[in-house]
């Protein structure tokens, strides 16, 4: 059985020691790196993501009442609230993300009915790859296609059920991101990076496909916890908010690259300079990147990933330890470049790596993290996958 019909096959079977009987249909959103663009979504910038091969199932029926019904593999309670009760911060924990849709669903028009739930997940949690918006998505999808919304068919309909899922995590999970993750679990397509422009909210299919060229994007879960609902994440949204404000612009994206020094010049705080250098090279670094890719100068790219991920660490200061040391160990063994990915402090770093050394690549990291004393890491190669849809 392939990974997801397992995983389908999988979250049926909960469904059924659920309710004690079938699910109407089995849906899946995938997670998600980004390759370049970072803290840029919030600041109406440009990322350039991929979905992940790694995918969050749902198997769903409507229910007569008004009640949701969620259970998932990965948690040990069974989570079950009215949906009139469903208001920021409730319900807490993990059971918000699918809550959330329905409550932004039916506030955006829609006739939402009750949901059984069940849920398993490929995604690894906490990873900063964006389990948390898969299994938004997937929750979408279902309720796209039970409640005759129809909107999986047409980009537009995609987009607007990510800005639910956008809503959902913002106003009921109380995470202040941005709506990167979302989009492109909503908007991705296999063998492609997504260029999302989060200002006018459109989108370009960039072809991402290193296998032809004998390279592969190594992913490192560095296991160093990593959460969105703490104050680091918000504190960067404020201070951009705040150098937007005093520079007289909406957000950092109306900021000229070419004038990028004299704009440094007018801010008189030292870490709200280094934020804004972050935001504005990181966009210029997304353009460089879909470059690059056009060209297949993986070299390039490689060139920007390590750009990146010093930008992150010394301006917008959300490296750790553990993605320093997966950073620079992937390049120490032939990586054209690595670099932190996601929300940071923690989480997942990527790297350019050669086919034939991503094996030692793994390796080479597992050994430098216990030579330093730091939880072992987990490495493993991806490819872009594609988006949110009905698997059964
Ligand atoms: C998290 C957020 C995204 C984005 C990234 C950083 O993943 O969910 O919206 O801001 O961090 O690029």
């Amino acid at each position: 059985m392939s990974e997801p019909e397992s995983h389908a096959s999988r979250v049926t079977d909960l469904f059924v020691g659920l309710t004690g009987s079938a699910p109407e249909g089995v849906w899946s959103a995938p997670g998600r790196v980004n390759l370049i663009g970072e803290h840029t979504d919030y600041n109406d910038g440009l990322c350039l993501p991929i979905g992940l091969p790694q995918r969050t199932c749902v198997a769903v029926s409507p229910r007569a009442d008004r009640t949701l019904r969620v259970r998932s593999a990965q948690q040990e309670e069974v989570v079950e609230v009215a949906l009139r009760e469903v208001a920021p911060g409730r319900p807490a924990g993990w059971a918000a993300y699918v809550a959330g849709v329905l409550w932004a669903l039916e506030r955006d028009g829609h006739d939402v009915p009750g949901l059984d739930v069940t849920v398993d997940s490929s995604v690894p949690v906490g990873a900063g790859l964006s389990s948390s918006a898969a299994l938004e998505c997937a929750v979408a999808a279902a309720v796209s296609d039970l409640a005759g919304l129809d909107l999986l068919g047409s980009e537009s309909g995609r987009a607007e059920l990510a800005r639910a899922c956008i809503d959902a995590e913002n106003i009921i999970a109380q995470a202040p991101t941005g709506g990167m993750d979302q989009s492109t679990a909503m908007l991705c397509h296999e063998r492609t990076a997504l260029l999302l422009d989060c200002r006018s909210w459109e989108t370009r299919q960039v072809p991402f496909d290193l296998a032809a060229q004998g390279y592969a994007l190594l992913v490192t879960d560095t296991r160093a916890s990593h959460a969105l609902v703490d104050g680091q994440y918000g504190s960067r949204r404020d201070q951009c908010r705040e150098a937007a404000a005093a520079l007289g612009v909406t957000s950092l994206r109306e900021l000229e690259p070419r004038d990028l020094d004299a704009t440094l010049d007018r801010l008189s705080s030292d870490v709200l300079r280094r934020r804004v250098r972050h935001v504005v090279t990181e966009i210029e670094r997304v353009r460089g990147a879909v470059d690059a890719l056009q060209a297949d100068d993986l070299a390039g790219l490689g060139r920007l990933f390590d750009a990146s991920h010093n930008s992150m660490r010394d301006d917008y200061e959300i490296s750790c330890l553990e993605l320093d040391v997966a950073t620079e160990t992937a390049r120490a063994c032939g990586a054209l470049g690595a670099r932190m990915t996601g929300g940071g402090f923690g989480g997942s770093s990527i790297a350019l790596v050669p086919l034939a050394a991503a094996d030692e690549t793994s390796a080479a990291v597992t050994d430098a993290f216990a030579a330093r004393g730091l939880a072992a890491p987990v490495s493993f190669a991806v490819t872009a996958g594609g988006p949110a849809c009905r698997d059964h």
